[in-house]
């Protein structure tokens, strides 16, 4: 399978980042490469592959690229690479042009709500990575019964199903907080009609095992919708390298068939990005090599499994996030 992390906006965002940089200071190409990473190193507290590199072959293609279009050139005394003043006007208006405002997330999860306006109230839908129920709210204000779950990955987020709790109020009894990880969730009778996942997937140590628990955890037929930051320029200018931690439009379309997710839908708006899929009722056998090695989405070895035919259908080979043809991450 092709491989989809080094996509355009990753581009695009290192053209805007080479500009930023050197609108504070002049620098070598060598200066460019190592504070690129060490300005995502961040990342790697969350993945240990979450980090972007950029190698010195990348940067001078980007480099070069800018010197063609007149936005920076070499200074002499002949090392150092300095912009241009057409350079700070382009890299002004490419800000301008794709700055997210405050609300975008509210739009955002207007428009994933807005998608499941035909479902029938009282749809059961598990929220992943709740936190404080951002979403998980609002749905059981639209009347679907919801269990909101996270696993408190974080020092932030340790206590977010507390806080969750306490703000329970009129909508108890159609919304329910657990302290979970998704990975280690039983799965309802029936499975779940809808999971959602408001700016959790990009933050899942393991996303391509939380995808294929979500898989699981679904009725067939069922539907993911998540919102997560848009990977690029703009999900860059709002979210910071966080956006690098998300999966983009390209590794959304290559993942979810391979896990058994069909009809496959994404929407960009603004900084963020939703992704609406179905549990396939029927997809393909995992090769006997994939299926011998996979964990089953319970978390156990294929063969130690005993809920074979509900796991069958999760033990799918899938591309690693965060691994690429380019190299951008490690
Ligand atoms: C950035 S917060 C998003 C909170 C909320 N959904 C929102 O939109 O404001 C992401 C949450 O995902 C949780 N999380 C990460 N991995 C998880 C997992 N495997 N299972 C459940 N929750 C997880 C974290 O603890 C964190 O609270």
């Amino acid at each position: 399978m092709a491989k989809a992390r080094c996509g355009p906006s990753i581009r695009e965002f290192l053209t805007y980042h080479v500009l930023m940089l050197l609108a504070a200071k002049r620098r070598t190409m060598l200066e460019l490469v190592e504070e690129i990473e060490a300005r995502s190193a961040e990342n790697r507290s969350v993945r240990s592959n979450g980090a972007l590199r950029v190698n010195s072959r990348e940067m001078e293609g980007t480099v070069y690229s800018l010197a063609d279009r007149g936005w920076v050139r070499l200074r002499p005394p002949g090392a150092s690479w300095g912009i241009t003043r057409a350079g700070r006007r382009a890299r002004r208006e490419m800000g301008r042009a794709s700055r997210g405002t405050s609300d975008s997330k509210e739009r955002a999860a207007s428009k994933l709500l807005a998608r499941l306006k035909e479902a029938p109230k009282g749809s059961y839908v598990l929220d992943v990575g709740t936190g404080e129920g951002f979403l998980a709210r609002r749905l059981a204000k639209r009347g679907f019964r919801v269990l909101g779950i996270d696993s408190g990955a974080f020092d932030y987020s340790k206590h977010s199903i507390e806080k969750a709790r306490r703000g329970v109020g009129s909508d108890n009894g159609r919304l329910e907080f657990r302290k979970a990880d998704v990975t280690r969730l039983r799965r309802p009778p029936g499975g779940f009609d809808f999971v959602v996942a408001s700016q959790a997937v990009h933050c899942m140590k393991n996303q391509r095992k939380c995808l294929r628990a979500i898989h699981r955890l679904l009725k067939p037929g069922g539907r993911f919708l998540c919102l997560d930051f848009l990977v690029g320029l703009e999900g860059f200018l709002a979210h910071g390298f966080h956006c690098f931690l998300a999966i983009s439009r390209e590794e959304w379309s290559q993942m979810l068939p391979a896990i058994g997710f069909d009809d496959i839908y994404t929407q960009k708006v603004r900084d963020y990005l939703i992704v609406d899929a179905s549990k396939a009722h029927g997809h393909p056998e995992p090769s006997h090599a994939a299926a011998k090695d996979a964990e089953t989405a319970c978390g156990r070895k294929r063969d130690q499994c005993r809920r074979d035919g509900e796991c069958r259908s999760t033990s799918m080979s899938v591309q690693d996030v965060g691994s690429d043809s380019k190299g951008w991450f490690r």
